[in-house]
């Protein structure tokens, strides 16, 4: 069985994924490191990030290949771990940019689809245009001070800059960040990382 859980920016998914993961015995696979690996090699490329074609020929030359490890996952391209670089704050300001492509949506879909099944699958549209065949579907939010406050121990900046960047993330990221009609919908923000993940095991079919 795949379980989605989707939900807006710095929401808690990975840890949660990894969590459930972990208790379910099955890896979780991160889908916005796909996304985010689509921009690095744009952006190392100095390719314009919204242009398609130049993004694809990029991905298509050298594809980065996403490694579901439980204790994290991770992306490589031929021998080179990219992970590392996935996080920078100007891949975090890119990456909706290149996100809002079809056809890199389409390439990132392709290679989620192609995975061993099952696991559990973090994102924003795992549960609606990825895998809406998935048997539990989870969909987290916070209010953006929350957000940015777990965020801050993450990234060198300020709470107010990064709350401001995630703000505008989730703007350009409406689209895809829908809710599936059949998730179950969990606010984060009074949770601990143990709540969270037992109220997805409590939610899970039995
Ligand atoms: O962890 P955080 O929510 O900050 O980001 P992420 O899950 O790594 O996703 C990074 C970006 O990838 C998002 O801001 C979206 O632009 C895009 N994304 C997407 O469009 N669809 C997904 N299923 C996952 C990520």
């Amino acid at each position: 069985m795949i379980v989605t859980i989707d939900g807006v920016a710095a929401s808690g998914k990975s840890s949660v994924s990894a969590g459930v993961a972990q208790a379910l015995g099955v890896p979780y696979v991160s889908s916005g490191l796909l996304y985010r690996a689509a921009t690095l090699l744009g952006l190392e490329a100095g390719t314009d990030l919204g242009d398609a074609r130049a993004l694809l020929t990029c991905l298509e030359a050298a594809p980065p290949r996403l490694e579901p490890l439980a204790s994290g996952n991770r992306v490589w391209q031929g021998g080179r771990d990219l992970t590392p670089d996935l996080h920078s704050s100007r891949v975090d300001s890119g990456v909706s940019v290149v996100a809002a492509l079809p056809g890199v949506r389409a390439w990132v879909d392709a290679q989620l689809r192609a995975l061993p099944q099952p696991f559990v699958a973090e994102g924003r549209d795992m549960g609606t245009a990825v895998f809406p065949q998935a048997g539990a579907k989870f969909y987290l939010t916070a209010s953006p001070r929350v957000r940015a406050e777990r965020r801050a121990s993450e990234r060198p900046e300020e709470v107010d800059a990064i709350e401001a960047a995630l703000v505008e993330r989730d703007r350009l990221d409406t689209l895809q960040s829908v809710p599936a009609e059949d998730a179950q919908v969990i606010d984060t923000g009074g949770l601990s990382l143990q709540g969270v993940i037992d109220a997805v095991l409590a939610g899970l079919p039995r």
